[in-house]
């Protein structure tokens, strides 16, 4: 569906400005694939946890380009109020369904670290649950603005301090189906 011309009209749509081409994604989503494949071992499952609702298209580009048996689970968080300003308070709105940890290696893909209070949250939540060998990846990473300290394992690109959408990542809920990463009122 199109956006319809009410929906354009009550929030102001733009065009946003390409910053990461699909040519580009596509390319970037085979370098984290080979990335986290060079890193497994063959005894161990891959578990990959996308964060729901931003990382869905980059977890399922990277499942196709993984040269190995993947899990897929999800899993739902939210920490942005509305519009562009997080609220800083991460709560957990959706559980995996997966359970049982043992012998898997568990990726958690992610659409963009911010403040880092999300990716940190993940690993704690992650962690009680009984996994133990947790990697985290992120197609993009702002890390001029991190607030608490997190180090993502794979990152796709490292962007500026502007807010972004596309590619699954919104802006109240619009803008995720957009086949790029588009920068947004700059
Ligand atoms: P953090 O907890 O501040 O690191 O925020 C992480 C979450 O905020 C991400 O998973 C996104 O959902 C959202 N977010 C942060 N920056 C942007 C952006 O530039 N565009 C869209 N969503 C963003
Ligand atoms: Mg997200």
């Amino acid at each position: 569906m199109c956006y319809n011309s009410e929906s354009i009209m009550n929030t102001s749509y733009l065009t946003p400005e390409i910053l990461i081409s699909s040519k580009q994604l596509d390319a970037i989503v085979s370098r984290v694939a080979d990335e986290i494949l060079a890193d497994c071992r063959s005894d161990t499952e891959l578990l990959l946890l996308c964060v729901l609702k931003g990382a869905a298209m980059f977890t399922s580009d990277l499942a196709k380009k993984l040269d190995a048996p993947v899990m897929l689970d999800y899993i739902k968080v939210s920490s942005y109020g509305s519009g562009t300003k997080s609220s800083g308070v991460v709560r957990l709105e959706y559980e995996p369904a997966i359970r049982d940890f043992a012998g898997k290696r568990v990726v958690v893909v992610e659409d963009i670290v911010d403040t880092g209070r999300t990716a940190r949250f993940l690993c704690e939540y992650l962690t009680d649950c009984g996994a133990a060998d947790i990697k985290f990846c992120t197609l993009l990473d702002k890390p001029s603005r991190r607030e608490v300290e997190f180090v993502p394992d794979y990152v796709g690109m490292t962007i500026p301090n502007k807010f972004v959408v596309g590619y699954g990542l919104d802006y109240n809920e619009h803008y995720r189906g957009l086949p790029y990463v588009g920068l947004l009122n700059n």
